[in-house]
Protein backbone atom coordinates (compact mmCIF):
# COMPACT_ATOMS: atom_id res chain seq x y z
CA UNK A 1 0.00 0.00 0.00
CA UNK A 2 1.17 3.40 -1.28
CA UNK A 3 2.25 6.40 1.46
CA UNK A 4 -0.23 8.07 0.77
CA UNK A 5 -2.90 5.70 0.93
CA UNK A 6 -2.51 5.20 4.36
CA UNK A 7 -2.73 9.29 5.24
CA UNK A 8 -5.78 9.14 3.40
CA UNK A 9 -6.93 6.18 5.70
CA UNK A 10 -5.55 7.97 9.13
CA UNK A 11 -7.58 10.78 8.35
CA UNK A 12 -10.92 9.39 8.33
CA UNK A 13 -13.91 8.27 6.53
CA UNK A 14 -14.60 12.47 5.02
CA UNK A 15 -10.78 12.62 4.13
CA UNK A 16 -11.34 9.80 1.84
CA UNK A 17 -14.59 10.51 -0.10
CA UNK A 18 -13.05 14.29 -0.62
CA UNK A 19 -9.59 12.53 -1.64
CA UNK A 20 -11.86 10.49 -4.12
CA UNK A 21 -13.66 13.21 -5.59
CA UNK A 22 -10.67 14.94 -5.96
CA UNK A 23 -8.80 11.82 -7.53
CA UNK A 24 -11.64 11.88 -9.81
CA UNK A 25 -11.43 15.45 -11.11
CA UNK A 26 -7.60 14.77 -12.32
CA UNK A 27 -9.19 11.45 -14.38
CA UNK A 28 -10.49 12.33 -17.78
CA UNK A 29 -14.18 11.27 -19.67
CA UNK A 30 -16.75 11.67 -22.69
CA UNK A 31 -19.82 13.85 -21.55
CA UNK A 32 -23.10 12.05 -22.35
CA UNK A 33 -26.45 13.10 -22.26
CA UNK A 34 -29.00 9.65 -21.18
CA UNK A 35 -32.24 10.73 -22.41
CA UNK A 36 -35.26 8.50 -22.02
CA UNK A 37 -39.04 8.64 -23.43
CA UNK A 38 -42.30 6.38 -22.34
CA UNK A 39 -45.05 5.68 -20.35
CA UNK A 40 -42.85 8.12 -17.45
CA UNK A 41 -42.52 11.06 -20.12
CA UNK A 42 -39.56 12.37 -22.07
CA UNK A 43 -36.03 13.29 -19.36
CA UNK A 44 -32.47 13.39 -19.80
CA UNK A 45 -29.56 14.21 -17.84
CA UNK A 46 -25.59 14.65 -18.59
CA UNK A 47 -23.27 11.97 -17.27
CA UNK A 48 -19.90 11.18 -17.10
CA UNK A 49 -20.22 7.94 -16.00
CA UNK A 50 -20.73 6.17 -18.47
CA UNK A 51 -18.42 2.49 -19.26
CA UNK A 52 -18.78 -0.10 -21.99
CA UNK A 53 -19.64 -3.55 -19.93
CA UNK A 54 -19.14 -6.30 -22.91
CA UNK A 55 -19.54 -6.56 -26.64
CA UNK A 56 -20.14 -10.10 -25.69
CA UNK A 57 -23.41 -10.31 -23.96
CA UNK A 58 -26.36 -11.54 -26.08
CA UNK A 59 -26.33 -7.72 -27.62
CA UNK A 60 -23.39 -5.17 -26.34
CA UNK A 61 -23.98 -3.93 -23.28
CA UNK A 62 -23.22 -0.59 -21.01
CA UNK A 63 -23.31 1.10 -18.11
CA UNK A 64 -24.48 4.48 -16.53
CA UNK A 65 -24.75 5.40 -13.20
CA UNK A 66 -27.53 8.26 -12.53
CA UNK A 67 -28.00 10.45 -8.75
CA UNK A 68 -31.35 9.02 -7.54
CA UNK A 69 -32.09 12.52 -7.14
CA UNK A 70 -32.20 13.30 -10.93
CA UNK A 71 -35.51 13.99 -12.31
CA UNK A 72 -34.55 11.48 -14.87
CA UNK A 73 -33.45 9.05 -12.43
CA UNK A 74 -37.06 7.72 -11.78
CA UNK A 75 -38.47 8.09 -15.74
CA UNK A 76 -35.53 5.96 -17.09
CA UNK A 77 -36.46 3.17 -14.56
CA UNK A 78 -40.05 3.23 -15.56
CA UNK A 79 -39.25 3.82 -19.22
CA UNK A 80 -36.78 0.56 -19.39
CA UNK A 81 -35.03 2.38 -22.26
CA UNK A 82 -32.52 4.92 -23.04
CA UNK A 83 -30.10 7.45 -25.10
CA UNK A 84 -26.56 7.33 -24.65
CA UNK A 85 -25.52 10.45 -26.80
CA UNK A 86 -21.82 11.42 -26.45
CA UNK A 87 -21.67 14.76 -27.34
CA UNK A 88 -19.05 16.74 -29.61
CA UNK A 89 -16.17 19.16 -28.68
CA UNK A 90 -18.67 22.05 -29.79
CA UNK A 91 -21.67 20.58 -27.61
CA UNK A 92 -20.60 21.69 -24.60
CA UNK A 93 -24.03 24.11 -24.11
CA UNK A 94 -26.04 20.65 -24.42
CA UNK A 95 -24.09 19.18 -21.60
CA UNK A 96 -24.89 22.48 -19.35
CA UNK A 97 -28.66 22.41 -20.10
CA UNK A 98 -28.70 18.92 -18.97
CA UNK A 99 -26.93 19.45 -15.75
CA UNK A 100 -29.03 22.02 -14.82
CA UNK A 101 -26.64 24.83 -15.40
CA UNK A 102 -28.31 26.48 -18.15
CA UNK A 103 -32.08 27.22 -18.53
CA UNK A 104 -33.46 27.27 -21.92
CA UNK A 105 -36.51 30.17 -22.16
CA UNK A 106 -39.45 27.77 -22.17
CA UNK A 107 -37.77 26.24 -19.85
CA UNK A 108 -37.56 22.45 -21.30
CA UNK A 109 -34.22 21.04 -21.23
CA UNK A 110 -35.29 19.46 -24.67
CA UNK A 111 -35.38 23.14 -26.39
CA UNK A 112 -31.66 23.67 -26.49
CA UNK A 113 -30.92 21.03 -29.61
CA UNK A 114 -32.82 19.29 -32.57
CA UNK A 115 -33.67 15.43 -31.47
CA UNK A 116 -34.39 12.28 -34.04
CA UNK A 117 -36.39 9.14 -32.43
CA UNK A 118 -34.99 5.93 -32.06
CA UNK A 119 -35.86 2.26 -32.19
CA UNK A 120 -36.75 2.50 -28.60
CA UNK A 121 -38.43 6.06 -28.49
CA UNK A 122 -35.54 7.54 -26.76
CA UNK A 123 -35.01 10.73 -28.52
CA UNK A 124 -31.16 10.76 -29.73
CA UNK A 125 -29.28 14.69 -30.45
CA UNK A 126 -29.81 14.49 -33.89
CA UNK A 127 -25.61 15.14 -34.80
CA UNK A 128 -24.04 13.46 -31.76
CA UNK A 129 -20.55 12.09 -31.96
CA UNK A 130 -21.96 8.14 -31.09
CA UNK A 131 -25.00 7.46 -29.68
CA UNK A 132 -26.50 4.02 -28.53
CA UNK A 133 -30.00 3.15 -28.02
CA UNK A 134 -30.44 0.71 -25.28
CA UNK A 135 -33.26 -0.68 -23.23
CA UNK A 136 -32.50 -1.32 -19.47
CA UNK A 137 -31.67 -4.98 -18.40
CA UNK A 138 -31.48 -4.09 -14.71
CA UNK A 139 -30.11 -1.99 -12.21
CA UNK A 140 -28.89 -1.42 -8.85
CA UNK A 141 -28.86 1.24 -6.15
CA UNK A 142 -25.44 2.14 -4.74
CA UNK A 143 -25.65 4.51 -2.15
CA UNK A 144 -26.84 7.55 -4.39
CA UNK A 145 -26.29 6.30 -7.69
CA UNK A 146 -28.69 3.84 -9.42
CA UNK A 147 -26.17 1.74 -12.01
CA UNK A 148 -28.18 1.28 -14.70
CA UNK A 149 -27.08 -1.73 -17.17
CA UNK A 150 -28.42 -1.35 -21.18
CA UNK A 151 -28.50 -3.80 -23.77
CA UNK A 152 -27.32 -1.74 -26.87
CA UNK A 153 -30.54 -2.14 -29.91
CA UNK A 154 -29.10 0.82 -32.50
CA UNK A 155 -26.03 2.93 -33.32
CA UNK A 156 -24.94 5.87 -34.71
CA UNK A 157 -21.94 6.88 -35.67
CA UNK A 158 -20.79 10.36 -37.08
CA UNK A 159 -18.73 9.95 -40.20
CA UNK A 160 -16.31 12.95 -38.40
CA UNK A 161 -15.81 15.18 -35.25
CA UNK A 162 -14.02 15.07 -31.64
CA UNK A 163 -15.08 13.73 -28.55
CA UNK A 164 -15.93 16.78 -25.85
CA UNK A 165 -13.99 16.01 -22.87
CA UNK A 166 -14.26 16.55 -19.15
CA UNK A 167 -11.08 16.59 -16.95
CA UNK A 168 -9.71 18.75 -14.07
CA UNK A 169 -13.74 20.14 -14.10
CA UNK A 170 -13.35 21.96 -17.12
CA UNK A 171 -14.23 21.10 -20.67
CA UNK A 172 -11.97 20.02 -23.20
CA UNK A 173 -11.18 18.45 -26.55
CA UNK A 174 -8.15 15.70 -27.44
CA UNK A 175 -5.10 16.61 -28.43
CA UNK A 176 -3.61 13.80 -30.10
CA UNK A 177 -0.08 12.74 -29.19
CA UNK A 178 2.35 11.69 -32.48
C1 LIG B 1 -19.76 17.05 -16.92
C2 LIG B 1 -20.82 16.55 -15.97
C3 LIG B 1 -20.87 15.21 -15.64
C4 LIG B 1 -21.87 14.71 -14.79
N1 LIG B 1 -21.91 13.38 -14.54
C5 LIG B 1 -22.93 12.87 -13.81
C6 LIG B 1 -23.07 11.46 -13.63
O1 LIG B 1 -22.25 10.67 -14.12
N2 LIG B 1 -24.16 11.01 -12.94
C7 LIG B 1 -25.08 11.85 -12.39
O2 LIG B 1 -26.04 11.38 -11.76
N3 LIG B 1 -24.97 13.19 -12.51
C8 LIG B 1 -23.92 13.72 -13.22
N4 LIG B 1 -23.82 15.08 -13.39
C9 LIG B 1 -24.77 15.95 -12.70
C10 LIG B 1 -26.15 16.02 -13.34
O3 LIG B 1 -26.05 16.27 -14.73
C11 LIG B 1 -27.00 17.12 -12.69
O4 LIG B 1 -27.02 16.96 -11.31
C12 LIG B 1 -28.43 17.12 -13.22
O5 LIG B 1 -28.90 18.43 -13.21
C13 LIG B 1 -29.38 16.31 -12.39
O6 LIG B 1 -30.57 16.06 -13.11
P1 LIG B 1 -31.95 16.88 -12.90
O7 LIG B 1 -31.72 18.25 -13.51
O8 LIG B 1 -32.93 16.07 -13.68
O9 LIG B 1 -32.26 16.91 -11.43
C14 LIG B 1 -22.82 15.60 -14.23
C15 LIG B 1 -22.77 16.96 -14.56
C16 LIG B 1 -21.78 17.44 -15.42
C17 LIG B 1 -21.74 18.90 -15.77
Amino acid sequence: MGHDTQIMAANGKDALRSAFLEALSHTASTVNIVTTDGPAGRAGVTVSAMASVSADTPAPSLLVCINRSSKACPAVLKNAVFCVNVLRDDQSHISDVFAGRIRTEDGDKFSCADWAPLETGAPRVIDPLVAFDCRLTHSELMGTHYVMFGEVEEIFIAERGLPLIYAGRAYGTPVRLE
